[in-house]
């Protein structure tokens, strides 16, 4: 096993490129399948959860041919074949497969995601949508077996405005007979980013990026060619660690309406933001005043950031508070940032974050977004080396991070555990 080894202290300077967004090529590779002919990704970002994505693809049949940021999937060859155990327990974005082999054959049989379990993460509105639509499901020794003599289009009130219930109800539905409306659906930009790729595909979606999405069912759906949104989170971290380190860093390749809660929020704090049509500069600034943050929801602030920026709250002064309103116990990095001397106590959904230094120590990443934020940790501490454990949840959405990091200037490796 790998671990990262960061000798902070060195303000993060120059230009990082962003990739496309994982949660968005998670869900288009398996929309992909809906087609009857070849899907062109571009944009794709390089990914372990990538990897994991594409054999689960090849097992089903399809051909997939994936070359640097590109991938070509061939589906027209694609089987419908229970898929209990292995690669899908590895991955929480497996769960895509139900909607789109659904979609596509009117039955799947896949076994219950794995992937970062910061929490139990319930996928029961995904279940109440593929019921809603004609549906059977039952739960066989772990993996959902969903059944449908044909799909037909209904209303559906999502009890949580949830991104993975959201997609795959609109995955299905693009295969419906008639009209699904679904009320209460999550707006993150990934939404809108897999409506694209289907409505391209030839589905007939309205609304995705709102609360009511409106999918009028169709009999058939061919290939495209689609170029994935920027990676909102990878960019926000990028965003973060620039401030924490007292740095000057352009994020390029982004949306910057994506990034606009964490912008205020930096702002409010005193960074210095400069936004441009595709990229956003940051510049660190020597103090910083604490804020409170809510994660919520899109378009509030991303609970993906929120653990990278209880990295940035401990290098204020005074006391900041960073609450979760959408998970409500994602904080398992917080005993880790406490090894680092930060002093934080968690309440409820919140942590309480009291400015102050941190230290070098050997930590552990529990999950991809606690890496993020260990990171940062490290990345701001002068003196010493920061030992990062759990390397691979890292992988799991930051592609190329050593390489970007050290041309900004950190000092950063990975070696053998
Ligand atoms: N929820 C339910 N029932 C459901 C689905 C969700 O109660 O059927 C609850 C969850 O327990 C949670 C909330 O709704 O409290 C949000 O869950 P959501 O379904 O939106 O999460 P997800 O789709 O499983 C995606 C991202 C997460 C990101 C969340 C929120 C993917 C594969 N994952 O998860 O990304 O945190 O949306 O934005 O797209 C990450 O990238 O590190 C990550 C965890």
């Amino acid at each position: 096993m790998e671990k990262l080894m960061i000798a902070g202290g060195r303000p993060l300077r120059g230009t990082v490129q962003i990739s496309g967004a994982k949660n968005s090529a998670i869900a288009l590779i398996p929309a992909a399948i809906l087609s009857e002919s070849t899907v062109t990704l571009d944009n794709l970002p390089t990914l372990s959860d990538v990897a994991i994505y594409t054999e689960l693809l090849e097992e089903l049949g399809a051909t997939v041919r994936w070359d640097n940021d590109q991938m070509v999937i061939d589906p027209s060859r694609l089987v419908s074949k229970p898929m209990p155990n292995g690669n899908v327990k590895k991955l929480r974005a497996s769960y895509y497969l139900m909607g789109a082999l659904l979609g596509r054959f009117g039955e799947a049989v896949i076994g219950l995601p794995g992937g970062c379990n910061f929490e139990p993460r319930p996928i029961d509105q995904h279940i109440k949508g593929f019921e809603a639509l004609g549906a059977e499901v039952s739960n066989e020794n772990g993996a959902l077996h969903i059944r449908a003599k044909q799909l037909r289009g209904a209303k559906i009130y999502l009890d949580v405005a949830s991104v993975g219930a959201t997609i795959n109800i609109m995955l299905a539905a693009s295969r419906a007979k008639g009209v699904t409306i679904i009320e209460n659906a999550a707006k993150e930009p990934e939404i809108i980013d897999v409506a694209t790729l289907l409505n391209a595909m030839g589905a007939k979606i309205k609304g995705a990026g709102t609360e009511t999405i409106r999918i009028q069912g169709v009999d058939g759906l061919q290939g495209c060619r689609h170029s994935i949104i920027p990676d909102r989170i990878q960019a926000g971290t990028y965003m973060i660690a620039a401030a924490a380190t007292r740095g000057d860093v352009i994020v390029d390749n982004v949306i910057p309406k994506h990034l606009e809660a964490l912008t205020a929020k930096l702002q409010e704090m005193g960074v210095h933001i400069y936004e441009m049509d595709e990229s956003i500069r940051v510049v660190g600034q020597p103090e910083y005043e604490s804020v409170d943050v809510k994660a919520l929801v899109y378009p509030g602030f991303a609970t993906d950031l929120q653990s990278p920026m209880s990295s940035l709250l401990t290098q204020t002064r005074g006391v900041s508070i960073l609450s979760d309103y959408v998970y409500s116990n994602r904080f398992k990095h917080i005993p880790e940032l406490v090894r680092m001397g930060a002093k934080i106590k968690v309440e409820g959904r919140s942590a309480i974050i009291e400015g102050g230094p941190l230290s070098a120590a050997r930590v552990k990443a529990t999950d991809l977004r606690a890496g993020a934020s260990l990171v940062i940790a490290g990345l701001t501490v002068a003196g010493g080396t920061t030992e990062i454990t759990g390397v691979e949840y890292i992988d799991r959405g930051y592609d190329h991070l050593v390489a970007n990091l050290v041309n900004l200037g950190a000092d950063v490796w990975r070696q053998e555990d």
